[in-house]
């Protein structure tokens, strides 16, 4: 039988929101909550997750310390620490702070409020029976490949497409020594990649496309739109 606590999370919110005008996207406010807020209480709502790490950049890590402070417990922050310039640095900040004997790490983005506590629960089995296992959302758009100059040349079935979303879950050997081994070499678009090329495998948990990230200013109406249709309420 698992210990009930066995998760912890790495919340990366240490970008720079260049897409969203240079504004830290974290600490923008949907329903007078931050967006960084949503994703701290679906992770602190479930039995599973013992610590949250929360990653941010250095010009918020003054202010994001004082505005959490109270919130420390109830959200089950351990600590609040600084990324770097590229999500990956970030994330491996966290990674330093994560407890030694931890079983699995979630990385989740800040920028991904509506990540539902269902969702989680789900990534989590699915990470329990295969180390490895990151929510998305199946391909709904037809694909085409084209030149520099614009034209088509060929158009990609989508079967078997995914577009990935966070949180990804790892047994936390493994992500420890993915990024150990990888982290250096090059950048990568994604956590999961990095255990690819340790060879092990990725399980995919069919999500939809309420779990957004948000990134330009329209996926702000967007979100707003959710909230009004129950989503992110953490009802789920
Ligand atoms: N992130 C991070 N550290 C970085 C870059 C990104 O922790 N150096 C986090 C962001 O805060 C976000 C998540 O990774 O929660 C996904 O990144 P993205 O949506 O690209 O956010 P930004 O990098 O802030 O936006 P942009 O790429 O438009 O600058
Ligand atoms: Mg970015």
């Amino acid at each position: 039988m698992k210990k009930t606590s066995h998760l912890s999370v790495i919340i990366a919110a240490a970008g720079s929101g260049t897409r969203m005008g240079g504004v830290s996207k974290p600490f923008l406010t949907l329903r007078r909550r931050t967006i960084l807020s949503y994703s701290l209480e679906t992770f602190a709502s479930l039995p599973e997750t013992r610590e949250i790490i929360v990653v941010v950049s250095p010009r918020d890590l003054a202010a994001a310390t004082k505005s959490l402070a109270r919130a420390m417990k109830r959200c089950k922050i351990s600590h609040i620490v600084q990324g770097g310039e590229i999500r990956q640095e970030s994330v491996a900040n966290g990674l330093k702070h994560v407890a030694p004997d931890a079983e699995l790490i979630a990385v989740h983005d800040a920028a991904r409020p509506f990540a539902s506590a269902e969702l989680v629960k789900r990534v989590i089995t699915a990470a329990l029976k295969h180390g490895a296992a990151i929510p998305a959302a199946p391909v709904k758009d037809t694909l085409k490949r084209a030149g520099k100059d614009g034209r088509v040349m060929e158009t990609v079935p989508r079967e078997g497409l995914w577009h990935v979303q966070t949180p990804q879950i790892f047994d936390a050997k493994l992500l420890r020594d993915a990024y150990k081994k990888y982290a250096h070499r090059g950048e990568f678009t994604d956590d999961a990649l990095l255990v690819e090329r340790m060879g092990h495998p990725v399980f995919i948990v069919p999500s939809d496309h309420t779990n957004l990230k948000i990134t330009t200013p329209e996926d702000m109406l967007l979100a707003r739109t959710l909230l009004t249709r129950g989503v992110g309420q953490g009802k789920m």
